[in-house]
């Protein structure tokens, strides 16, 4: 595997690979890498004859400068896990190459960007996300891109970019991985305590209630919500909505997105989960 740092060097690269007619499959990341990021690695590494996994955190898309100062870093970690599992470059390139002096365009996508992750986190959180996925689909105009249903807001914002404005890259998403006992992987779990750690499965043991409600045939979106907000403390959001447009919704007619946020001491984490109205 080959660590590439510079669009110029990454673009040389995938000339060659264009010449000899190879797919490529693209893995956006920000690295500290789990279970989540190696089933994405895995996913285009089945699917395309190369795969580019990038690692880059994002300044942009944070709005807590404590959040960003304490995200974890572990690139020389994450690249020995890349390369076993055959991904063929990491381009993990600087701040100033991504966002160089003079750096002045941001892409949003309207109304969706809005609500839930970004009423809490601020519209610019999605901008960002927003900006440097496009940058990263335009440096590596991969053949698809993938991204994990964890982060089902950003997988959608993301989707209508793409539609949006042409970008001729497929968006795979692929399912949240979750620990053995229901909480969702994330790169922020390592800093969790391991009484914060038991405390952080609120969320999942919320969503899998309402999953049970809508099981046993609850349709009224009020009554599920009732459901797994006993067992939230004291969450930032839990909404059940379209999946597309992220409007809320008042009964569960079709698969409906089930979405919570709450912080657990120092970490603020997410979780989603599809319900299904068989
Ligand atoms: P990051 O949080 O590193 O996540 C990279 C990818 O891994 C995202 O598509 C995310 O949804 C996915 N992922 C995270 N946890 C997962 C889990 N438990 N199961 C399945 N997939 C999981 O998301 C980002 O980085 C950034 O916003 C990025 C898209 C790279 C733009 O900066």
């Amino acid at each position: 595997m080959r660590t590439i740092r510079t669009v110029p060097e990454m673009r040389a690269w995938l000339g060659n690979l264009r010449a000899e007619n190879r797919s490529v499959g693209l893995v956006p990341t920000m690295g500290a890498f789990h279970a989540g990021h190696h089933s994405l690695m895995r996913a285009a590494k089945d699917e395309q004859d190369a795969v580019v996994v990038s690692l880059f955190v994002n300044p942009t898309q944070f709005n807590d400068a404590r959040d960003l100062e304490n995200y974890p870093r572990s690139e020389a970690n994450d690249a020995v896990e890349a390369s076993e599992l055959g991904v063929d470059v990491l381009f993990a390139p600087p701040t100033s190459e991504i966002y160089p002096d003079g750096f002045a365009t941001t892409v949003s996508v309207g109304g969706l960007s809005e609500v839930l992750e970004g009423a809490e986190r601020g519209p610019g959180h999605f901008a960002g996300v927003c900006t440097v996925v496009c940058k990263l689909l335009n440096i590596v105009s991969p053949d698809a891109a993938y991204f994990g249903q964890k982060d089902a807001q950003q997988v959608a914002v993301v989707k209508r970019m793409v539609r949006d404005l042409d970008i001729p890259s497929k968006i795979e998403v692929l399912p949240t991985v979750r620990e053995p006992d229901g909480l969702a992987m994330s790169s922020r779990n390592v800093r969790l305590s391991p009484e914060e750690r038991q405390d952080a499965l609120q969320l999942s043991r919320a969503l899998f209630a309402a999953r049970d409600a809508v099981a046993g045939g609850e349709r009224d979106a009020e009554r599920v919500r009732a459901v797994a907000l006993a067992h939230l403390d004291d969450p930032e959001y839990l909404a059940i909505v379209d999946p597309l447009s992220f409007t809320p919704l008042t009964t569960i007619a079709a698969p409906a997105l089930i979405a919570v946020a709450a912080r657990v001491g120092p970490v603020r984490l997410i979780d989603n989960l599809v319900l299904e109205p068989v």
